[in-house]
């Protein structure tokens, strides 16, 4: 009796992250503040627990980025690329503090912005190795002067 309510626990708790872990999340999901305050450590926290709930290979690289949305680019706005990561686990929490001083903050201080999520996954082959492919997440986000 005793093992079988084990069983039934387990089921009813793989059906509910199953639930959880849209297909939109097979890229992993990314928690940071918003505003991105300038000059000031800001936290990361990516989630590929869903990517690999979703049958995705595992994360090779998480690259981040911080650029202004073509609909606002003067065409001189180049994305910031401010993380490259290799998380060990579903898990990857880091910190970045973006220089308030940097020329495109200070020339274009109402630009609008977004984070973007780049998550390289391998797929394993057994005859030719493996093929890495990129899938990007975008994200709105303010960034601001510490002084505003
Ligand atoms: C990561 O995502 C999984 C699945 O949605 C969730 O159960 C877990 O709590 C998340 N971890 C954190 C630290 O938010
Ligand atoms: C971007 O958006 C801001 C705020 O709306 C605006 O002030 C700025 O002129 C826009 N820049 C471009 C290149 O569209």
């Amino acid at each position: 009796m005793f093992s079988k309510s084990l069983i039934a626990i387990s089921a009813l708790v793989g059906s509910a992250l199953a639930q959880t872990c849209p297909e939109v999340n097979r890229f992993g999901t990314l928690k940071f503040p918003n505003p991105i305050v300038l000059g000031q450590a800001i936290t990361f926290q990516a989630n590929y627990t869903c990517a690999r709930e979703l049958g995705f290979g595992p994360v090779v690289y998480g690259d981040f980025f911080l650029q202004v949305p073509e609909s606002n680019n003067t065409g001189f706005q180049p994305p910031i690329y401010f993380a490259r990561r290799s998380p060990s686990g579903d898990e990857d929490t880091f910190t970045v503090t973006f220089d308030p001083t940097y020329v495109g903050f200070t020339t274009y201080p109402d630009a609008q912005y977004q984070i973007v999520q780049a998550t390289t996954h391998a797929a394993q082959s057994d005859s030719y190795g493996t093929t890495l492919t990129t899938g990007e997440i975008f994200y709105p986000v303010s960034v601001v002067q510490a002084s505003n």
